[in-house]
C-alpha cells in the first residue's frame, strides 16, 4: 500500500508556515543523551518519522523516552541502558542510518553494539567504511556477521588521531560521539563543520565534553570520564526552510517561513537571489517570494558546508525549470542524486544529466559511471503527471513540481516525505494548495 497525494496544481503558494528543529540534528542529539548519566531534555523537536524511529531505537536500549509532541519537548532518561536484541534493532531501524551512530555511546556504556545491514538508497551507495575505520582506531573490534556488524570494546576506547578522506557529516558525528568519553585526546582533520554538527558540539559541551574547533576543519576532543544530561533547543531545519523557499519560487508564490535563520542559510540566500527570488530576513523567520519578473539561469555546485547543501539542490532544480536559459548543476556530495529529474522530464521539464563534472572543478565522481551533472533548459511549463517519490528530498521536489504544474497530479509514495517534513500536508493547506491524501 502506498500513500498518494492528489495535487491540483497551478496555484501560487501564499501564507505563513513554521519550521521546527533540524531533522539532521535532532536525531544525533537524541543519541547523545545515551552518553549522559542523568536525563536530557531537547526542545523544538519536530513530529517526523525519523524522530519516532530514533525514539524507538533508544527505547529498545532501555532509554525512557517521553515526547510531548505539541510542545515539541523530548525527555530522555538513560539510567537503565541495556543491550537490545539484534532482531528488534533490525526490525525497528527500517531505512534509518542512525543505528551506526549509537555505536560509540553503546561501546562506552555496555562494551558492545550492533548495526543492522543498511544497504544503499536512491541517492547513492552510502557506505559506512569511514565509520568502521574510526571505531577500529578507537580500539573497537568489528565483526561482520550475517544480518549486520557486531562491535566490541575489550577495554576503554582510546583517543586517537584521524584524518577523513572526505568531510563526511555522519563520520564526524561518529567521531564526536565516541571521542568525548574515550581516554585521552582525539584529533580529527578533514572534519565536516555543518551547523548541525556545531549544534551537536554545543550539546556535548553542555554535557561536560571538552571540544575545540579550529578554522581548518580540525576538531580536538579531550576525553572525560563522565558526562551528564543536557537541556537544549534544536537549531531550525534549514533544509525544510529552503524547500519551502523553492516552492515559493517555483509556483510564483510568497511564503513566510517562521523559524528559518539567516546565518545557516547564507549560501542558499545568495543563490536564491541570483536566480531572481526575493527574501526579507525578519526577527522570527525569513519571507521568500517570486517578484513576478523572469527568473535567471545559474551555474551551481553542491558541496559540504559552507557550500551549497546537496539537500537544497533537489527542490531548487524544480524552480530552475522556470528560469530563462541554461542552468548547470554539479552534484559533488552524492553520486546519484538526479534520479528525481526523470519525473520532472515527464512533466515537461527539459533536463539532461551527464557523467562529466560540468560547471565547476572536477569532483571525486568524475570519469566514473555516475550521472552527477544536470543541465536544465527553461522556462518550460510543467504539466500534471502520475509520479512516484524516489527519496525524501526528491519527493519534496516532486511535490513542488506538481504544485507548479497545471492540472491534477498523482504523487505516489508520499509517506516517505513524512520522514523529514513535519505536517507538510497541513502546511500545504495553510498555503492555499489544493491537495487531497489517499492510498492505493
Ligand atoms: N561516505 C563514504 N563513507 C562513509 C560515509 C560517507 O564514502 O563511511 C560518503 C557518502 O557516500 C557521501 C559523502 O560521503 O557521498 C557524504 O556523506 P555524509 O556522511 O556526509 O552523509 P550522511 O551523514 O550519511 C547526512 C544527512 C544527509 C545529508 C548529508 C550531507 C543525516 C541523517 N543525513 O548524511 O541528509 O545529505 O549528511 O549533508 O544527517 C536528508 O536529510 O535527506 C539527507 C540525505
Amino acid at each position: 500500500m502506498s500513500d498518494i497525494l492528489y495535487v491540483n496544481g497551478g496555484t501560487p503558494l501564499h501564507g505563513t508556515i513554521t519550521v521546527r528543529g533540524a531533522k539532521n540534528f535532532v536525531s544525533k542529539a537524541m543519541v547523545a543523551s545515551l552518553l549522559g548519566e542523568t536525563p536530557s531534555r531537547l526542545s523544538n523537536v519536530p513530529l517526523i518519522r525519523d524522530v519516532e524511529v530514533v525514539s524507538g531505537l533508544l527505547d529498545l536500549h532501555g532509554v525512557a523516552v517521553h515526547y510531548d509532541t505539541a510542545a515539541g519537548v523530548l525527555d530522555l532518561d538513560p539510567s537503565n541502558v541495556e543491550t537490545a536484541h539484534v532482531a528488534d534493532i533490525d526490525a525497528h531501524a527500517g531505512s534509518s542510518r542512525i543505528p551506526i551512530l549509537l555505536c560509540g555511546p553503546l561501546l562506552h556504556r555496555l562494551g558492545e553494539a550492533f548495526i543492522p545491514d543498511l544497504g544503499g538508497c536512491a541517492i547513492g551507495d552510502r557506505p559506512i567504511n569511514y565509520h568502521l575505520d574510526i571505531l577500529r582506531q578507537f580500539g573497537a573490534v568489528v565483526d561482520k556477521r550475517a544480518g549486520g556488524i557486531h562491535l566490541r570494546a575489550p577495554r576503554r576506547l582510546q583517543g586517537t588521531k584521524i584524518s577523513l578522506p572526505y568531510p563526511s557529516v555522519g563520520a564526524t558525528e561518529q567521531l564526536l560521539l565516541t571521542a568525548v568519553r574515550a581516554e585521552g585526546i582525539t584529533e580529527l582533520s578533514g572534519a565536516a563543520i555543518e551547523p548541525e554538527i556545531m549544534d551537536l558540539i554545543a550539546v556535548l559541551q553542555k554535557m561536560g565534553a571538552i571540544i575545540s574547533v579550529d578554522t581548518d576543519r580540525v576538531i580536538r576532543i579531550e576525553g572525560v570520564e563522565r558526562l551528564v544530561g543536557y537541556h537544549h533547543r534544536a537549531l531550525g531545519d534549514r533544509i525544510e526552510a529552503a524547500s519551502w523557499a523553492s516552492a515559493a519560487l517555483a509556483t510564483g508564490g510568497d511564503i513566510m517561513v517562521k523559524g528559518a535563520t539567516q546565518p545557516e542559510m547564507m549560501t542558499f540566500l545568495n543563490t536564491f537571489r541570483k536566480v531572481g527570488g526575493q527574501f526579507d530576513v525578519l526577527d522570527d523567520g525569513i519571507r521568500f517570494w517570486h517578484p513576478g519578473d523572469k527568473l535567471n539561469s545559474i551555474v551551481l555546485e553542491t558541496d559540504v558546508h559552507p557550500g551549497f547543501m546537496t539537500d537544497w539542490q533537489q527542490p531548487l532544480v524544480v524552480a530552475l525549470t522556470q528560469a530563462s536559459g541554461l542552468s548547470i548543476v554539479h552534484e559533488t556530495v552524492y553520486e546519484n542524486r538526479f534520479g528525481f529529474t526523470n519525473s520532472l522530464t515527464k512533466m515537461g521539464a527539459t533536463i539532461q544529466v551527464y557523467k562529466e563534472c560540468l560547471g565547476g572543478a572536477a569532483c571525486r565522481f568524475g570519469q566514473r559511471n555516475f550521472n552527477h551533472s544536470a543541465v536544465i533548459s527553461g522556462p518550460t511549463p510543467l504539466r500534471a503527471a502520475d509520479i512516484t517519490v524516489p527519496d525524501l528530498r526528491g519527493g519534496f521536489s516532486h511535490l513542488i513540481a506538481s504544485l507548479a504544474a497545471q492540472g491534477r497530479s498523482t504523487v505516489r509514495g508520499i509517506d516517505l516525505i513524512d520522514r523529514g517534513y513535519e505536517f507538510f500536508q497541513d502546511k500545504l493547506a495553510a498555503l492555499g494548495a489544493d491537495v487531497e491524501r489517499g492510498c492505493s
